[in-house]
C-alpha cells in the first residue's frame, strides 16, 4: 500500500480510470468502449434502467470483473496483471456497499462490520474503539449485539455502509444504498455519503432513484453519468 506522502503526491492522478473498456458476456456486450475517469475526492452518481450493467461497471472498478477489452486502471495500476497480494490490497482501498447487502445471520451486527478487519489480520483492541465511534456514526451504536435477521431495511443498510469502510478505504462504491428503505432514511444514507466524500473519499453511488440524486445537488458537487446504449454519457443538468 502506499505511503501517506506517496498518496498526497498522487494527488491528482485519476483513482480509477477506465480506457476503451468494454465487457461482454456469452454473446451479449453489456458495455462498449467506454473511457472515464473517477478523480480523487470526486462524487459520481451512476444511473441507468435495470439491467444496464450499473452493477457490472462496479465489479469492474473493485476487480471482480475484468474487461473484455481495453484497460481498467485503480490507482494507477492495471487490474489485469494483479497478483493475489496486489488484488488484496485494492480491496481494501475500495470500500464496497453491495446491492444485496448479506451478512453472516449467527454473527452480531458488530462482528459482521468487524470482520474485514479480522479478514485483513487488523483487529486489534485499539480498533475496538473505532468500530463502536463507526457504529454511533451510521447510528447504530445500540444495535451492536443484534444479529442480521432482527435489523430493519434502513438498519442494514447502514450496517452495509459501516462495514464498506470499516478499513478506511480512498473509494467508495455503493450499489443501490438507498434501495428499500423509505425518503428519511434515504436521506440520513446519503448524509453519510456526503459526509465520506467531504473527508476526502471518491464516492461512486448507482441508483435508480432521481431523486436522491436531485437531493444531493443541494449537498456536494456531484456528476451524473448514465450507462445508455452500452455507452456511460454525463448526463445533464435536466434531472
Ligand atoms: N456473467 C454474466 N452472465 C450472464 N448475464 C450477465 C452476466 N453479467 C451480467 N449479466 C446480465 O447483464 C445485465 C446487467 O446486469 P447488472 O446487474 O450490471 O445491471 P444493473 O444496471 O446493475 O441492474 P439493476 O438496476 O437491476 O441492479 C443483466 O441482464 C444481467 O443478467
Ligand atoms: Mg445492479
Amino acid at each position: 500500500m502506499l505511503g501517506q506522502e506517496e498518496q498526497q503526491n498522487n494527488r491528482g492522478a485519476p483513482v480509477i480510470e477506465l480506457e476503451n473498456v468494454s465487457y461482454t458476456y456469452g454473446g451479449g456486450a453489456l458495455l462498449s468502449d467506454v473511457s472515464l475517469q473517477l478523480n480523487p475526492g470526486s462524487f459520481h452518481f451512476l444511473t441507468g434502467p435495470s439491467g444496464a450493467g450499473k452493477t457490472t461497471l462496479l465489479k469492474l472498478c473493485y476487480g471482480a470483473l475484468l474487461p473484455t477489452s481495453g484497460q481498467l486502471k485503480a490507482f494507477e495500476q492495471d487490474v489485469a496483471t494483479l497478483d493475489r497480494d496486489q488484488m488484496a490490497l485494492l480491496r481494501r482501498r475500495i470500500g464496497v456497499v453491495h446491492q444485496d447487502c448479506r451478512f453472516l445471520d449467527h454473527m452480531t451486527l458488530a462482528e459482521n462490520v468487524a470482520l474485514p478487519l479480522m479478514v485483513s489480520g487488523r483487529a486489534e483492541s485499539a480498533q475496538q474503539q473505532d468500530l463502536t465511534e463507526l457504529l454511533n456514526w451510521v447510528g447504530l451504536g445500540t444495535r451492536q449485539e443484534a444479529v442480521p435477521p432482527e435489523l430493519s431495511g434502513g438498519e442494514r443498510q447502514r450496517a452495509a455502509l459501516a462495514r464498506a469502510v470499516i478499513l478506511s478505504p480512498d473509494v467508495v462504491l455503493a450499489d443501490e444504498p438507498t434501495g428499500n428503505v423509505d425518503w428519511e432514511m434515504s436521506q440520513r444514507l446519503l448524509r453519510l455519503l456526503v459526509e465520506l466524500n467531504k473527508m476526502g473519499k471518491t464516492v461512486l453511488i448507482a441508483t435508480h432513484d432521481l431523486s436522491l440524486i436531485r437531493a444531493a445537488k443541494s449537498q456536494v458537487q456531484a456528476r451524473v453519468l448514465r450507462i445508455s446504449q452500452r455507452q456511460v454519457q454525463l448526463a445533464g443538468a435536466d434531472l
